[in-house]
C-alpha cells in the first residue's frame, strides 16, 4: 500500500474533529487535509473549505492532493433532518454521490462511508438486529443512509471501489459537541448533570438504543480501514455493537458519581425516531472479518465522561 494521503468531509462534527486529529497523530499532520463547509475548529494539519454539494471543488481538492483515503463524513443528522427533509436529502445523498463520483474518477483507493443504527426501522428483530435485515427506515436520514449504503455496494461491485462502512451506534464524547441526533442525550446528560445538577431528558425512560465511546468508534473506523481488503466481506455497512443502555439506566450510572442530580422525562419527536430504532445490533460480521472489539461498556463510559468534562471544567475556570 502507498503512504496514505488522507481528506475528510464534514471534518467539523463531533466525530471529524477527533478523527482528524487521530489521523494526523497517525499519519503525518501533513498527510491529512481536513474539510468542512463551516469554520477551522483549530485542526493540526491542512484545513478548506468544502461544501459537499461543490462536486468539481471536491475533486480538484482530491486530485491536486494525490488523496487516496477519502473520509465522508459530511451529513445532516437524524433529529436536525426531520426539521427539513428535503435539504438533508440532498446533502446526505447528492453529497455522498459526489464522493463516491470523486473516488471513482481520481486515486482514491478507499472510501470511508458513515453509516448508522437509523437504517433500520419496522420489521427488524429491536432486541438485536441481524447485519442483514429488511431497511425501512422512519428518518428522512436512516433513508439517505441506507441508500447511501446500497450506492456503495454498487460502486464496489460495479467499479471495484474499496468502500468500507460501519453503522455507528450514537457515538458518545466529551471533546466534541454532538451534532443533532437523537442519541445527543447521552452526551448532553452529562453536561447538564455536572454544571446544573439536573437534566431534562427528551427520551423516555426506557429508551434502550446502542451507544458507542468515541474511542473506540475512531479506533473501529481506522481497523476498519487499514484491514487487507480480502478481509472486508460487507461492502453496504457494518453494524458495531458498542453498549446498550436506556436514559434511566445511564443515570443512575452517573448517580455514582453525582449523587444529588435529578432528572425528569419530556419525550419529544425524537422519541419517535428512537422507537423504530433498534436496542442492540448484532456485529459478529465486524468482529469475525476485522477483528473488531469494544473497550467501553457504561461504567468506563460514565466515569471516563465525568472526568473528562470536569478537567475541561478546571482548565476554563
Ligand atoms: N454522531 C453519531 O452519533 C453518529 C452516529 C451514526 C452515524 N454518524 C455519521 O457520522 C458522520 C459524522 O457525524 P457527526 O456526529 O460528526 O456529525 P456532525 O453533525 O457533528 O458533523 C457533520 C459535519 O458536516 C458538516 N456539513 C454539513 N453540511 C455540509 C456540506 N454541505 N458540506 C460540507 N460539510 C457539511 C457540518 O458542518 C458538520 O461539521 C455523519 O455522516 C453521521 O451521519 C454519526
Amino acid at each position: 500500500m502507498r503512504n496514505r494521503k488522507i481528506l475528510l468531509t464534514g471534518a467539523a462534527g463531533q466525530i471529524g474533529q477527533i478523527l482528524t486529529r487521530e489521523l494526523a497523530k497517525r499519519y503525518g499532520s501533513q498527510n491529512v487535509i481536513a474539510t468542512d463547509i463551516s469554520g477551522n475548529p483549530g485542526f493540526p494539519c491542512a484545513f478548506e473549505k468544502l461544501d459537499v454539494l461543490d462536486r468539481e471543488r471536491m475533486e480538484k481538492l482530491v486530485s491536486e492532493n494525490g488523496i487516496t483515503d477519502l473520509y465522508h463524513l459530511a451529513a445532516i443528522l437524524s433529529a436536525t433532518g426531520e426539521k427539513n427533509p428535503q435539504k438533508a436529502w440532498d446533502i446526505n445523498m447528492r453529497g455522498t454521490l459526489n464522493a463516491l463520483e470523486v473516488a471513482r474518477v481520481t486515486d482514491v483507493e478507499r472510501l470511508f462511508f458513515p453509516s448508522s443504527i437509523a437504517v433500520f426501522g419496522i420489521e427488524i428483530d429491536r432486541e438485536k438486529a441481524p447485519q442483514h435485515a429488511p431497511l425501512i427506515p422512519h428518518s428522512v436520514y436512516g433513508i439517505s443512509k441506507a441508500a447511501g449504503e446500497n450506492w456503495c455496494n454498487y460502486y464496489f461491485e460495479k467499479y471495484g471501489l474499496d468502500v468500507r462502512s460501519i453503522r455507528y451506534p450514537g457515538v458518545i464524547g466529551y471533546e466534541s459537541p454532538p451534532g443533532g441526533g437523537t442519541t445527543d442525550y447521552a452526551v448532553d446528560i452529562f453536561y447538564k448533570a455536572v454544571e446544573e445538577g439536573h437534566y431534562a431528558c427528551f427520551l423516555n425512560a426506557n429508551a434502550r438504543l446502542p451507544m458507542i465511546y468515541m474511542d473506540d468508534a475512531i479506533r473501529a473506523t481506522i481497523e476498519l480501514m487499514e484491514a487487507p481488503s480480502e478481509k472486508i466481506s460487507i461492502r453496504t455497512s457494518y453494524n458495531l455493537q458498542g453498549m446498550s443502555f436506556t436514559p434511566a439506566e445511564l443515570f443512575e450510572e452517573i448517580k455514582k458519581f453525582i449523587p444529588e442530580v435529578t432528572i425528569e422525562y419530556q419525550p419529544d419527536y425524537r422519541q419517535d425516531i428512537a422507537d423504530s430504532w433498534p436496542g442492540r445490533l448484532d456485529d459478529q460480521a465486524a468482529k469475525a472479518d476485522w477483528g473488531w472489539k469494544r473497550e467501553f461498556d457504561i461504567s468506563k463510559l460514565t466515569e471516563t465522561m465525568y472526568r473528562g468534562i470536569k478537567s475541561l471544567q478546571q482548565q476554563t475556570t
